[in-house]
């Protein structure tokens, strides 16, 4: 669905779930994902609908994510940083491994 139009030359490496991500230097949190083929970075707490980044700067609240055990941050509005550790969350908690 989404990829980069140049290569990664200045690379960050950071986690998202058990997954290693990529990123470069510079990206934010989901430009990151969404090259690394994430699209769900949440989930709602009463539909359990899929969401994830929709306007890309920080008016819908559909990017909130998990970073390094922060909950409900905006992945759009965060830069990517060597070892950062990203996670799901479910609505305004995060998501525990006996839900996913
Ligand atoms: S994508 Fe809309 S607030 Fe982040």
């Amino acid at each position: 669905m989404f990829r980069r139009t140049k290569s990664i030359d200045k690379p960050v490496r950071l986690r998202f779930e058990d997954r290693e991500i990529i990123a470069q230097e510079g990206d934010s949190v989901a430009a990151a994902l969404l090259a690394a083929g994430v699209i769900q970075f949440r989930e709602q707490t009463e539909s359990g609908g899929e969401r994830g980044p929709f306007c890309m700067i920080g008016n819908c609240f559909d990017c909130l994510i998990e970073i390094d055990d922060v909950p409900n941050l905006q992945a759009c509005r965060h830069t990517v940083r060597e070892g950062m550790q990203l996670r799901k969350q479910c609505g305004l908690t995060r998501l525990e491994p006996d839900n996913e």
